[in-house]
Order: C-alpha cells, then sequence, then structure tokens
C-alpha cells in the first residue's frame, strides 16, 4: 500500500521526503516594510524541525499595492535579503523544502491598503473593508506578469526551492479564471481559454526564467462553489493546460473571500462534523487527467484517510494547515505512527453561525503569532481572545505600514 511515508520525486528531479506538506497560510508577521521577522523565521523552523517534506509560505505578493494583509512579507527588489535568506535557511533547517507563495490579491487587497486595487474588472467583493475595483490594461497585465517573474528570480536567487504561484482563493489569477468576476471582452475574458490566459502566462512566463531544477507549482480552485463562478469542469481543464506549462505539481482547494470553502468547521448550529478531505472527490477528476503529481488540502486529519487518499490515486500529496499550527511537530509524529490523526482542534470550536464572522480563522491566526513569538501556541486561549488579539494585530499593522509609507 501506498503511504504518507513514501518519498515522491517531481518531474523536475526534485524528491520530497515524503507526502505531507504544510500548505500556505498566511502567517502576518511581516515587519513595516514587509520583511521577514524573526518571530516569523522562528516558525518556519518549528514547521521544518516537525517532520513535512514540503513548506509553503503564506500569501508572498509580488506586488506591494496588492497584498493580501499589511504584515505579508514582500519579495520585490526592496526585500531584506539577509532577512529572507534566514526564513529559507530556517524553512530548509530541518530537511524540509521550502516554497514561496506568490500571489497578487487583486481586488481582495484590503482598501486601507489600496482603495483602486488592479483587477480583471471593475466587480466588487461583496464584503465590507474592500475598495473599487480597477480593471486591468493590457500594460498593467504585463506589468502583473512581470512582476511574478521577478519574484520568482528573487526566490530562487536566495534559496528557496520553488515558487507557488497562487491561482486560488480569489486572488488576481483566481479571479480572472471566474466568469462571475471576469467580465472582460477582450483576449483575456470570455471563452476558458481567454479566462485561463492570465494564470497560464504567468507560469509560462515564469518556468522560462528560472532554473529546470526550480519547483514552480500552482494552487487551484476544484471550484469556487459561486452560481456563475469557475467550476469544477473548468478546474480540470485548467489543470490539463497548466501541466503543459511544465508545473511541477497542481495544489486543489476550493473558494475565496466570499466563499471560504478553503478552511471549514461546522458553520451552523446542529449542523454535523464537516466531512474529511473535503476537496478529494473533485480532486480524483483532476488527477485522472493529469500526470503530474497532485496535492489536495483541506480537512485532511485521519492517517487512514490520507494513505487511502495516496493509494486509490485520488492525491500524491497531502496538504495540510491548521495542524501546523496546533502542533508544529505533529508530522514527524503521524510518519511515525505515534499518532493516528493529526490535530483538529477547530471540530472543538462553536459552530460558525453562534461567533463573529471570521473568528475560528482569526483564533489561528493568533496562534501563528503567540508560536512564532513564544516558540509554542496556546490552545488554552479561547476563541474570543484569539479572535479579538488578531483584530487588533492586523490593526496595528496595518498603521505602521501604512506609516512606513508616508500616509
Ligand atoms: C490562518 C490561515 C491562513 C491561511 N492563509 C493562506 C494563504 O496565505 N494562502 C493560501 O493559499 N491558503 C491559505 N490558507 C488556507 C490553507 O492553505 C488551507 O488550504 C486550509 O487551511 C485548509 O487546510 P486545513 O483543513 O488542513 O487547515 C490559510 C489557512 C489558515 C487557517
Amino acid at each position: 500500500m501506498s503511504t504518507i511515508s513514501e518519498p515522491l520525486t517531481l518531474p523536475n528531479g526534485a524528491t520530497l521526503r515524503n507526502r505531507i506538506v504544510k500548505s500556505a497560510m498566511s502567517e502576518a508577521l511581516g515587519d513595516e516594510h514587509n520583511n521577514p521577522t524573526q518571530a516569523q523565521i522562528n516558525l518556519f523552523g518549528q514547521w521544518s524541525a516537525g517532520g513535512a517534506a514540503l513548506l509553503i509560505t503564506g500569501n508572498t505578493p509580488v506586488d506591494r499595492m496588492h497584498l493580501e494583509h499589511a504584515g505579508n512579507f514582500v519579495l520585490d527588489p526592496d526585500s531584506d535579503m539577509a532577512q529572507v535568506s534566514a526564513l529559507v535557511a530556517a524553512g530548509q533547517s530541518g530537511g524540509a523544502k521550502i516554497l514561496a507563495q506568490l500571489a497578487h490579491a487583486g481586488r481582495q487587497t484590503p482598501e486601507a491598503i489600496n482603495a483602486h486595487p488592479t483587477s480583471v474588472s471593475d466587480v466588487r467583493l461583496e464584503l465590507p473593508g474592500y475598495g473599487e475595483p480597477t480593471p486591468a490594461t493590457e500594460s498593467d497585465i504585463a506589468e502583473v506578469i512581470e512582476k511574478f517573474v521577478r519574484s520568482a528570480k528573487i526566490a530562487q536567487d536566495v534559496g528557496f526551492d520553488g515558487v507557488e504561484i497562487h491561482a486560488a482563493h480569489g486572488y488576481l489569477l483566481s479571479s480572472a479564471l471566474s466568469p462571475r468576476i471576469n467580465t472582460r471582452t477582450d483576449r483575456w475574458g470570455g471563452s476558458l481559454d481567454n479566462r485561463a490566459r492570465l494564470a497560464l502566462s504567468v507560469v509560462r512566463a515564469v518556468r522560462a526564467a528560472v532554473e529546470p531544477g526550480f519547483i514552480v507549482a500552482v494552487k487551484l480552485n476544484s471550484s469556487d462553489f459561486q452560481k456563475g463562478g469557475f467550476d469544477h469542469a473548468d478546474s480540470v481543464q485548467v489543470a490539463v493546460m497548466l501541466e503543459t506549462e511544465g508545473v511541477g505539481f497542481i495544489e486543489i482547494s476550493g473558494g475565496n473571500f466570499e466563499e471560504p470553502t478553503a478552511y471549514q468547521h461546522a458553520s451552523k448550529s446542529g449542523s454535523t462534523q464537516v466531512r474529511e478531505a473535503y476537496f478529494l472527490d473533485y480532486a480524483a477528476a483532476i488527477k485522472a487527467a493529469l500526470s503530474i503529481p497532485l496535492m489536495v488540502t483541506g480537512g485532511f486529519r485521519s492517517v487512514s484517510v490520507m494513505n487511502d487518499a495516496i493509494d486509490s490515486k485520488k492525491t500524491d500529496l497531502i496538504g495540510m494547515g491548521r495542524p501546523f499550527i496546533s502542533d508544529p511537530g505533529f508530522a514527524a509524529k503521524l510518519l511515525s505512527g505515534e499518532i493516528k490523526k493529526a490535530p483538529a482542534v477547530e471540530q472543538d470550536f462553536p459552530p460558525a453561525d453562534t461567533l463573529p464572522r471570521g473568528a475560528v480563522l482569526n483564533w489561528f491566526c493568533a496562534q501563528i503569532a503567540h508560536a512564532g513569538h513564544t516558540g509554542q501556541p496556546d490552545l488554552s486561549m479561547s476563541v474570543t481572545e484569539g479572535h479579538e488579539r488578531y483584530l487588533a494585530q492586523i490593526k496595528l499593522t496595518t498603521e505602521k505600514h501604512l506609516a512606513s509609507r508616508g500616509g
């Protein structure tokens, strides 16, 4: 039987020591100049020592005006390379490989950072705190592609093992894929070929600019789960298009800010427990259409479910997020058989409809900061306290960020 303990060699020759991957989680611990802080570097050391094969950084913007969070660390010519290099070294210190998740937040850029972010159209995010997007011109699109290339080359120079291009969760490349958001009538909108052109152009340009041994992966939605959005049939076709561009592996997730299906816990009072590995059935159809490896992220917790997913050829890599926050060392315990289940603390929280919007996610974000600063999470923290702490952290980080840019 194939299991999570088996190594996997990617098409470009890079070998992952096992099948467990830490998926991207926005650490939001960058300083006011968007450089990694020691707390963030500490986290990558903890995660690397924890036994996973691969660590993917949280949203790492290619453009300072299109951050997902004021505390993102950015890869551009103004980055503090000593700090970035320390983060890479920490990520590799325990034997893991590390990818930078390159992203452009598009219309999901917080309004405080940019009230008129570049997007594929003027279709606004239907949530408070986000501005009026400006539809990208041809030259804006060329600039976006160039910025992904620039950041990928910096990532290569500073020692990352590769990059993951973020084309999921509603950010710019993902919004371009959605007929609901991408209302363009030029060559960047309309047919699926046109909607996929931006993501494919970015991948092609990045792949051509880096060494063959450098990993270029893509995170893609299995579906946006929105009426008239990017759907599962689209996703299978785009995955095939990405394969032809020389992608090392594709990570499958789902949803966006308006439809946050990527991380789930019971949403309504009285609803049954969230199903484990919620995108796995969608992913199986994508895997069947591909010859490159697939990674599926979202809800995996039991080793039996993980091994079965690999053995039944529904996925090659198991992506996990929140368990790495609850116990940065859980992967080694899972691999050695010491535990049979990754931590699933979200399952103990009250249903989302009894809590303020985003409270559980914010609790996890607060834990990231706590572990970065103190070396471990504080699982005794109440969900309300974690939520409030994180809201205060966002406010402070945003204020510092805006002050550093002079307004
Ligand atoms: C605190 C937090 C931050 C996240 N930030 C990102 C991110 O920056 N980029 C991304 O692609 N996904 C992000 N995600 C989604 C995770 O990569 C993953 O898809 C999700 O947590 C589901 O996996 P899990 O059930 O194992 O936690 C984030 C999730 C959490 C909990």
